[in-house]
């Protein structure tokens, strides 16, 4: 806990992120972003459109609202079945997941139990109300969406949408049409999700609006079986580190030795685990994928895949993102409610296509990066990958007289056409250090007495925190070698 309460005070100092309404006592579930978090934001949904919409040339982003009418969300099954078992405190009258409470007190994970299930283990193990000690209600299904009237009568009424999903498969028509017919087709959305969750926790882990990266893939089983064929045959031998349902270990094996699985599915998770490794930069000791047993899965999912990431600040594993497998229940369930054709025609017939689903959601994966990359040992600093970090380097002059400021805003001005970087002057050269330390500056540059004389600077590395020397002439370029990794630092010692 020691570790999460830093990284959350460095989040809150420097402008990362902090519970949202801060000012009137915060709000569970509720965050803002500041500066940085908001630039470390951006970058990584720039990052996850580049790479998932690039994997076919017939994978677009669309934008759709936030509030759909009651009619979507009841043919998405979401009205009947979005629900957690909830217990209440008979005596303080306090709130709480039943799975959760089972779950901290068996240490496993518990979310696949009902109310029976629930019920039967408080009795058992005797569970009573954390806060009072008071003994908990019959446990009730409590729908996670949050209703919201439309009008100014209210005459209608519509839900805030609890997934960005719901919002592509609606517009499935009218973009097959747009698209000349083609699928494979993706849709991907990056937009808020809102859940009315029992007890927000965990700082940006379990929120009641946050925001999703869903990518939904259209496409018919039997027709498209070659093209995903091929693209899986060029990652087949990629290593990944997974646990099957039945297996009692997570295990390193290729894709093409996991069994049952298409080649739709294999390529997809390939790629969602090669993201996670070179462009989240993540260790792969701390990136697992897990397959959900029949009890876990969501409702409308075939084969369930969660990739899980160790958090140091949340006591362990726990789901990022997921690769779901809808088949065609979504596409029916709207063509049954609203009377639109949603089928193709094929040499077969007429066809529902099928869904695959690549769902990340967004404020975990930045706390993934937040957690991964917080180190606080002799000093507090972070490791971002330089693609994605908020600030790629800093400028200082080492003194603020003899015209250092001066020529430093020279280079900054050079650097910034290039590059995000920040210019800083106040505070000394140590303080300055630090500051960019802590929020993830890869390389200080700084200007001193020998750059008036030569036109030379130091540039100096994070993690090592060792410097090099080079002109300014040649800057920019040694930059952007180390930011794209051409080069290492070590290269320049
Ligand atoms: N469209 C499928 C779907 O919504 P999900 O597993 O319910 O699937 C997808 O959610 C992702 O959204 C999760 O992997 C997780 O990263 C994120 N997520 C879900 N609930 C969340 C919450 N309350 N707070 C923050 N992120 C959440």
């Amino acid at each position: 806990m020691a570790e999460q309460d830093g990284l959350e005070s460095m989040c809150r100092r420097r402008g990362f992120l902090w519970q949202s309404s801060e000012i009137y006592g915060g709000e569970a579930g509720f965050y803002d972003y500041g500066h940085l978090g908001t630039k470390l934001l951006e970058n990584w949904k720039k990052e996850w459109k580049d790479f998932f919409l690039g994997l076919d040339e017939n994978y677009h982003l669309i934008n759709t609202p936030n509030i759909y009418p009651h009619r979507v969300l009841d043919a998405s099954g979401h009205v009947d079945h979005f629900s957690d078992v909830m217990v209440r405190c008979e005596r303080c009258g306090a709130s709480f997941r039943g799975d959760h409470l089972v779950e901290e007190e068996i240490g496993e994970n518990a979310e696949w139990m009902g109310k029976e299930e629930i019920e039967e283990k408080i009795s058992e193990l005797e569970l009573s109300c954390p806060e009072c000690g008071g003994t908990f209600s019959e446990p009730k299904d409590f729908n996670m969406m949050f209703k919201v009237s439309l009008g100014p009568t209210g005459e209608k009424s519509g839900f805030l949408r609890p997934e960005t999903a719901q919002g592509t498969y609606i517009n499935f028509r009218r973009e097959f049409r747009a698209l000349r017919k083609q699928m494979p087709m993706g849709l991907a959305t990056i937009g808020s999700a809102f859940r009315n969750e029992i007890s927000p926790r965990q700082g940006l882990y379990r929120m009641r609006e946050f925001l999703q990266a869903e990518l939904q893939i259209f496409f018919l089983p039997d027709k498209h079986e070659e093209v995903f064929k091929e693209k899986f045959e060029v990652i087949k031998d990629k290593k990944i580190r997974i646990k099957r349902a039945d297996w009692k270990d997570t295990k390193e094996v290729e894709l093409c030795e996991l069994e049952g699985l298409a080649p739709f599915y294999l390529f997809h998770l390939g790629k969602i685990y090669e993201f996670y490794l070179d462009v989240m930069e993540l260790d792969p000791e701390e990136i697992r994928v897990r397959e959900l047993s029949e009890d876990e899965k969501a409702f409308y999912n075939k084969i369930h895949f969660d990739i899980e990431m160790d958090f140091d600040t949340l006591g362990g594993w726990k789901e990022v993102s997921g690769l779901h497998y809808r088949g065609n229940y979504d596409l029916k369930q709207h063509q049954k409610e609203s009377n639109a054709t949603l089928s193709v025609p094929t040499e077969e017939g007429k066809k529902i296509p099928h869904v695959i689903e690549l769902s990340f959601g967004v404020d975990r994966n930045i706390w993934s990066l937040l957690d991964s990359g917080y180190h606080s040992n002799d000093r507090d600093w972070l490791d971002l990958p330089s693609k994605l970090a908020p600030r790629q380097a800093a400028v200082f002059p080492l003194v603020r007289k003899d015209g250092l400021p001066e020529k430093s805003r020279e280079v900054f001005k050079k650097l910034e056409k290039d590059f995000r970087v920040t210019w800083e002057k106040s505070g000394s050269i140590g303080k300055r250090y630090a500051r960019n330390d802590e929020v993830g500056t890869r390389y200080c540059l700084t200007v001193d007495y020998d750059t008036i004389e030569d036109n030379t600077l130091t540039i100096r590395d994070i993690e090592r925190k060792e410097q090099i020397r080079v002109s300014i002439e040649e800057m920019n370029d040694v930059l952007s070698d180390l930011i794209e990794g051409k080069k290492g630092f070590e290269d320049y010692l």
